[in-house]
């Protein structure tokens, strides 16, 4: 009896003494104490062979020994658990963990600025599949099959059904808004497009486009123009220079393009700009009846323009690139050094 007392109150101080500075070093004390084979049960069953009379005092002094063992583990768990920082080998003064932030693509801040401009007009953004059908690319844009007009965009076309094509534009886009029926529309149609077309510095088999589409009732070609040149503006700076030149597409008429003064030789003339102080930057015109018709629009009732732009010359000017490639070959040490498209 004397003997098992003297070894409860080493236990007792053994417990008091425990420090637990993490999860697993808790969880250690509760098998050693608490556990089903722990000291504490071995303690306990030594009850049996205590004399009647001195149980009560016995049993006192083990459910002391007991709720010691307990609390210690309940204090423990707390000051372990929550991932709670021993706050004593904490140097709030040590820099952090800097996250490594990406940065946009250069197409992306042109695309965006560009949409963003043209959401302050009241434009909605609208997208649409690369894989695309002829019509929608081609038939529907007043471009039936052995139409002249198809080889200036010179398509791939999906092996296994001829029928289907990587979209040359986004304009099939605005096919896919007008068949809705919801009118008017005003949208902006963002996009990477494919043409069939040797890879050099200059040009690529893929590309980007924003192209938009204005219709509703009474939509002039003043519209169009005060719109563009809205555009131009906000783009490229008040000072820039704009002038319209009659064009052709087969889905609009009239047709136009339009160029902006170079804004490297601020129309002096230049390498840039050919020696011819200007820069074309889109295509637009008065979208041509027979694709209102096509889509389901009454041409005697609803009017509207369109226009579409690519994106990688202006991306090249921009940034000062010389090789439109470099767009795509995801080089991150290219790709991280361009922050804003402003
Ligand atoms: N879809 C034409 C292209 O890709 C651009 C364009 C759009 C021209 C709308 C006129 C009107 O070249």
């Amino acid at each position: 009896m004397e003997q098992l007392l003297q070894q409860i109150e080493d236990y007792k101080k053994e417990i008091t003494a425990y420090t637990a500075t993490d999860e697993k070093a808790a969880e250690e004390f509760r098998i050693k104490w608490l556990g089903t084979k722990g000291l504490v049960k071995t303690i306990m069953s030594e009850m049996k062979n205590v004399p009647n009379e001195k149980r009560k005092e016995f049993g006192q002094i083990l459910n002391e020994f007991k709720q010691l063992a307990e609390t210690k583990y309940e204090e423990m768990k707390s000051s372990t658990s929550n991932f709670k920082p021993q706050t004593s080998n904490l140097d709030l003064t040590l820099p952090g963990d800097s996250i490594p932030v990406g940065t946009r693509h250069p197409i992306s801040l042109m695309t965006n600025r560009i949409i963003s401009i043209f959401q302050r007009l009241g434009f909605a953004v609208a997208e649409g599949p690369e894989i695309e059908d002829d019509w929608h690319n081609f038939t529907a844009l007043n471009l039936p099959e052995h139409h002249p007009a198809r080889d200036m965009q010179d398509t791939f076309y999906v092996q296994q059904n001829p029928d289907w094509l990587l979209r040359t534009h986004t304009s099939n886009i605005q096919i896919r808004e007008m068949q809705k029926g919801k009118l008017p529309i005003r949208i902006i149609c963002p996009g990477r497009v494919y043409r069939n077309e040797t890879v050099s510095a200059r040009s690529h088999c893929f590309f980007h486009q924003v192209e938009g589409l204005y219709i509703d009732e009474n939509v002039s070609f003043a519209d169009l123009k005060q719109t563009l040149y809205f555009f131009a503006k906000e783009m490229y700076g008040n000072d820039v220079r704009i002038r319209f030149r009659p064009s052709y597409f087969p889905f609009t008429e009239p047709s136009a393009e339009m160029d902006i003064s170079c804004m490297l030789c601020k129309g002096a003339g230049c390498n840039v700009c050919k020696k011819t102080g200007w820069l074309e930057i889109l295509g637009s015109g008065m979208v041509h009846p027979n694709v209102l018709s096509n889509c389901g629009i009454d041409p005697n009732k609803y009017t509207g323009f369109a226009f579409g732009m690519g994106i990688e010359r202006p991306a090249l000017l921009k940034y000062g690139i010389n090789d439109i490639r470099l767009f795509s070959e995801n080089d991150v040490r290219f790709l991280k050094q361009f922050t804003s498209a402003v």
